[in-house]
């Protein structure tokens, strides 16, 4: 037996945003290992066909619509999820979205959204599922959605690196709190590098600037024929965190390569480096 199936067979495993990309992706993984799936979005509809494509496959998974900007909204979750399962083996912060454009040109509102989905919705996601994983007494992977994005910068993504380095100061703070607790629950980084997901869909995110959009437009086509193929990648992260480890990667060079740059930003201490990337994709 593969250390996955037996970490995780037989568990519950909790997932936001799984109704598409990442998110689905790790879902179906976790039913192909034999977990009954809790399919956590925003969007009812595409938690649906994730949870269908679950049991088509063999698997065990129900739909629930969850928005992770909202605090009270994970409350329910957890409520929901402990009164129908004992303990829940696998929690996921995965819901994200994308926001381009200047950061002066960002309305507040998009700002908002892009912090308390990618940010907040992480830490109301550990803050309501933690407490009853305690009282239950029994072993538990926390894994938070960082990015290879949380290492580096990159303008007119100014919303969204400003996210993901959070997120991934708030899993290392996480992870140590477990310890000193001593609490029998593992906390992982999952850092994407390029992974074939719609997160730069063609429409736009609401409420960007209209001239930000040719960024939006490169990035997305970017990830459609250079991305990493999901149940490869998502396959890739349940192996790690089965063996309790905290930085779990799909592209391990591409995190080397970014992480070690920003610690030789951080030691010269030059000023930030433009992205070449970020020169070839510049819009007005
Ligand atoms: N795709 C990549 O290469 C990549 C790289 C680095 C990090 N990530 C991270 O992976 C995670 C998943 O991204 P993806 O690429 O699969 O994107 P995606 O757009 O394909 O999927 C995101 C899912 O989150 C859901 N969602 C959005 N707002 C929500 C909310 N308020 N509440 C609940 N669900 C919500 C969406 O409905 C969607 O189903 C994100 O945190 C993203 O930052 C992705």
């Amino acid at each position: 037996m593969t250390r996955d199936v037996e970490v995780f067979a037989g568990g519950v495993a909790v997932i936001t945003g799984a109704g598409s990309g990442i998110g689905t992706g790790l879902a179906r993984r976790a039913g192909v290992l034999g977990m009954t799936v809790v399919v956590a979005d925003v969007n009812e509809a595409t938690a649906q066909t994730t949870v269908d494509a679950i049991v088509t496959e063999g698997g065990k998974a129900e739909a629930i619509a969850v928005d992770v900007s909202q605090p009270e909204e994970l409350d329910r979750l957890a409520e929901i999820v402990f009164a129908r399962h004992d303990a829940v083996r696998l929690l996921i912060n995965n819901a994200g979205i994308e926001t381009v454009g200047y950061t002066w040109e960002v309305p507040t509102a998009r700002w908002e959204a892009t912090l308390n989905i990618n940010l907040h919705g992480v830490i109301h996601g550990v803050r309501a599922f933690v407490p009853r994983m305690i009282a239950s007494g029994k072993e538990a992977w926390i894994g938070n959605l960082s990015s290879v994005g949380a290492f580096g910068q990159m303008p007119a993504q100014t919303a969204y690196t400003v996210t993901k380095h959070a997120v991934q100061a708030f899993s290392e703070c996480l992870y140590l709190e477990m310890e000193l607790k001593n609490l029998p629950i593992h906390v992982s980084t999952i850092v994407p590098g390029m992974m074939r997901t719609n997160i730069f869909n063609a429409e736009g995110g609401e409420g960007e600037p209209g001239q930000s959009q040719g960024h939006r437009r490169a990035m997305f086509a970017m990830m459609r024929d250079y991305g990493m193929d999901l149940d490869e990648g998502c396959r890739l992260f349940l192996e790690q965190m089965a063996e309790n480890r905290f930085w779990v990667h799909s592209q391990p060079e591409m995190s080397t390569q970014i992480i070690g740059g920003r610690v030789k930003f951080l030691t010269e201490q030059t000023a930030p480096l433009m992205p070449d990337l970020a020169r070839e994709i510049a819009v007005d």
